[in-house]
């Protein structure tokens, strides 16, 4: 079995909001790789363009939007480009976040509403200026969570906050748009390799490596470990499956997270 593990998406439109680095855009990737038509949405017209490009190796079409899902009109207007190229839209990624690490503190309002707006109100928006486009019955909207939305971290309160509230997004509109045939779940996942993330939560060699050994696997994950978990939620496999929060860390959230946060405080005190 190949790496995509044979999953076809030729007959399918995949939105990837927030897909143009680090995990999202390797989610976009996989979905790519599988056939899909891709649409891809972040804020910086250059990350924009260069994702359209790569994800145009794989052969399909791709199309790019730029909009700050701050800014609820502009996602409406980058989603509606896609639906008039693609028509509705069989999967929904909703990735889009911003994190950086300090105590309650160390942050003004701004700096945690900062966070929960792209995070949080960011989904609400994503999701809902979706709506009108997804296909019913059949869509399948997934929502990239963090560890944080259940695990309690100091310097991560706005992520904390703003994450749990994405988990229940994810289990409140399943339930209401679940009539309809639309699924809706969240992947966690746990320290990605090589990913803006990890370059802010564990910043020096010494703490990468703890994170590594704090993982039960040993070993950080890829953005295809992540990747596949969504093609299984957005195929019919995973036809009953909604309103769950997956996590897709290779143990980590079964306790090792905690004892990085001390360590990242503490070396935050040397600088
Ligand atoms: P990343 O490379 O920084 O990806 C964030 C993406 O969201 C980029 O495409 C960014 O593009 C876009 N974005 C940020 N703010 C936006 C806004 N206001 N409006 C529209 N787009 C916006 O980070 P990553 O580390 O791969 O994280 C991706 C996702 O995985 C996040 O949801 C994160 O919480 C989650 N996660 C990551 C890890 C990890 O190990 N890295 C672990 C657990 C969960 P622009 O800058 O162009 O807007
Ligand atoms: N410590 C404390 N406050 C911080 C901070 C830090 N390390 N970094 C930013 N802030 C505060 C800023 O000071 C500002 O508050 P202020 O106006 O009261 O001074 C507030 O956060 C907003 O900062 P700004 O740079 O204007 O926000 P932005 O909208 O341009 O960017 C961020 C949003 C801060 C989340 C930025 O880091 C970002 O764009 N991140 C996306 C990528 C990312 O985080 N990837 C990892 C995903 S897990």
């Amino acid at each position: 079995m190949g790496e995509n593990l044979d999953f076809n998406f030729s007959a399918n439109t995949v939105i990837v909001v927030g897909g143009t680095s680090g995990i999202n855009l390797g989610v976009a990737k996989n979905f790519a790789d599988a056939g899909a038509r891709l649409g891809v949405i972040s804020r910086s017209q250059g990350k924009v363009e260069s994702a359209v490009e790569f994800l145009g190796q794989s052969g399909g079409e791709v199309l790019g939007s730029i909009a700050d899902v701050r800014n609820y009109d502009q996602v409406t207007e980058g989603l509606q480009h896609f639906a008039d190229q693609f028509g509705a839209f069989d999967v929904l990624v909703s990735g889009a976040a911003g994190n950086f690490p300090a105590r309650a503190n160390d942050m003004s309002p701004n700096g945690f509403a900062a966070v929960v707006n792209i995070d949080l109100l960011g989904t609400f928006h994503v999701l809902k200026a979706a709506y009108p486009h997804l296909r019913k019955p059949g869509g399948s909207i997934i929502n990239i969570s963090a560890p944080q939305a259940f695990i309690p971290m100091i310097l991560q309160s706005h992520v904390c906050a703003a994450k749990a509230g994405v988990d229940m997004i994810t289990r409140t509109f399943a339930m209401e748009w679940g009539g309809e045939g639309i699924r809706v779940n969240s992947i966690v996942p746990g320290p990605i390799q090589d990913t803006e993330g990890m370059k802010r939560l564990a910043p020096t060699p010494e703490l990468l490596n703890s994170v590594v050994e704090s993982v039960p696997l040993k070993r950080l994950g890829q953005s295809s470990d992540i990747g596949r978990m969504a093609m299984f939620l957005a195929s019919p496999l995973a036809d009953y499956v909604t309103g769950t929060v997956i996590p897709v860390d290779g143990g980590w959230s079964l306790g090792g997270v905690s004892g990085l946060m001390d360590e990242l405080s503490k070396e935050m005190e040397k600088h």
